[in-house]
C-alpha cells in the first residue's frame, strides 16, 4: 500500500549521539508572561533553543509548559515578553503567520477533520504550506497535478511511518486516542516544518510506535536539520533523546543544560518533589 521508499523513510535505524546543536539560537524566548486571571501560568520564562537541536521541556504538572507552547505558537496572546524566531520577533503574532515561518506544533484533530478520511486530513495539512497557491490549479494544471501526486505519496509514506497506512481511508473520528496522536504528528510533518513543537507526543501511544516516533524525530533532525522542542514526562525518553533540557516550575525556567546536568540539579529535584510530581504524573 505504501509508496516506494517508505521503508527507508519509516525507520531511522541508526542513531547518532546527540550533539548540542551546531547552529546559533533558532528560538530566543525572553521574559515571557501569561496570566489567567490571578494565575501566573507563565511568569517570566527565558531560554534559547539552538538550531538543529532536540530540546526537552520538562517540569511538574501545572508548571506552564502547555501555556508557554500556546504563547510561542500564537494560540494565546502573551501578556508581555519577546519571542525571536531566527532573528524575527513573533511575540503575539497570529498562529498562521508563525506556522508560515516554519514553526509548527501538532495540530488538533477538530470535529470537522474527524468527519474526513485520514488521507484527506494529511492532504489538507499540506495546503497550509507557504508554496500552496490556488493559482497553480488555474494556470499550471500539469505542475499542480504533479505536486498533488507528490503530496499524496508523501502522505502515504508518513502514514506508513506512523503505522496508520491501513487506516488511510477510515474517518479520522474512528481512530483511537493514540492513533489520533500519531495522525496529528504525521499532519504536522506534512508542512515540512523547520521547527517542530510537540506537547507530550508519546502520551497514549504504544511503546513500539513511540520508539518509532523518536527515531523519526532524530532522523529529521539529522537529515533535514529540523529543530525540535518537546514536552515529555518519561525521563528515560528525555534523557535518551534530547541534547538539552529546559526545566520549568511555577511559570519560570529554573534550570537548563545537558540531560545529565539537569538530572543532578538540586533545584530540579526540589521542584519535582515540591510539586508532588515525582511520579511523572500526567500534565
Ligand atoms: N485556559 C486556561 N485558563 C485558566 N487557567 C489555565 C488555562 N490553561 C492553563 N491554566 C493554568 O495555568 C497553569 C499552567 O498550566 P499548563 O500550562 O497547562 O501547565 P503544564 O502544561 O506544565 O502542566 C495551571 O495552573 C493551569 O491551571
Ligand atoms: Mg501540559
Amino acid at each position: 500500500m505504501a509508496s516506494e521508499g517508505s521503508t527507508a523513510a519509516a525507520t531511522g535505524a541508526e542513531r547518532e549521539p546527540p550533539t548540542d546543536g551546531a547552529g546559533g539560537p533558532m528560538l530566543r524566548v525572553k521574559d515571557v508572561h501569561k496570566r489567567f486571571g490571578g494565575i501566573k501560568a507563565v511568569d517570566g520564562a527565558t531560554f534559547d533553543v539552538a538550531e538543529g537541536s532536540i530540546t526537552a521541556l520538562i517540569g511538574p504538572n501545572g508548571a506552564g509548559k502547555t501555556t508557554l507552547f500556546n504563547v510561542l505558537t500564537g494560540f494565546y496572546p502573551g501578556d508581555h515578553g519577546s519571542v525571536m524566531l531566527e532573528g524575527r520577533q513573533i511575540f503575539r503574532n497570529p498562529p498562521h503567520r508563525i506556522a508560515r515561518l516554519g514553526m509548527v506544533r501538532t495540530f488538533q484533530i477538530t470535529k470537522a477533520l474527524a468527519a474526513m478520511p485520514v488521507i484527506d486530513n494529511m492532504m489538507l495539512a499540506a495546503q497550509d504550506q507557504p508554496g500552496e497557491k490556488l493559482r497553480n490549479v488555474v494556470f499550471r494544471p500539469a505542475a499542480s497535478r504533479r505536486r498533488e501526486k507528490e503530496v499524496h505519496e508523501r502522505a502515504l509514506e508518513l502514514l506508513d511511518t506512523v503505522n496508520l497506512h491501513r487506516l488511510a481511508d477510515s474517518y479520522a473520528g474512528t481512530l483511537s486516542g493514540g492513533q489520533r496522536k500519531l495522525l496529528e504528528f504525521a499532519r504536522a510533518l506534512m508542512t515540512e516544518p523547520s521547527f517542530l513543537m510537540l506537547d507530550e507526543p508519546m502520551a497514549g501511544v504504544n511503546p513500539t510506535l513511540g520508539a518509532r516516533l523518536l527515531d523519526l524525530i532524530q532522523r529529521l533532525r539529522r537529515e533535514r536539520g529540523m529543530t525540535v522542542l518537546f514536552v515529555e514526562h518519561d525521563m528515560e525518553v528525555v534523557m535518551g533523546h534530547s541534547d538539552r533540557v529546559v526545566v520549568m516550575a511555577e511559570g519560570r525556567v529554573i534550570a537548563e543544560g545537558s540531560p545529565d546536568a539537569v538530572r543532578k540539579d538540586q533545584k530540579v529535584i526540589d521542584a519535582y518533589l515540591g510539586g508532588g510530581a515525582a511520579t511523572g504524573a500526567e500534565a
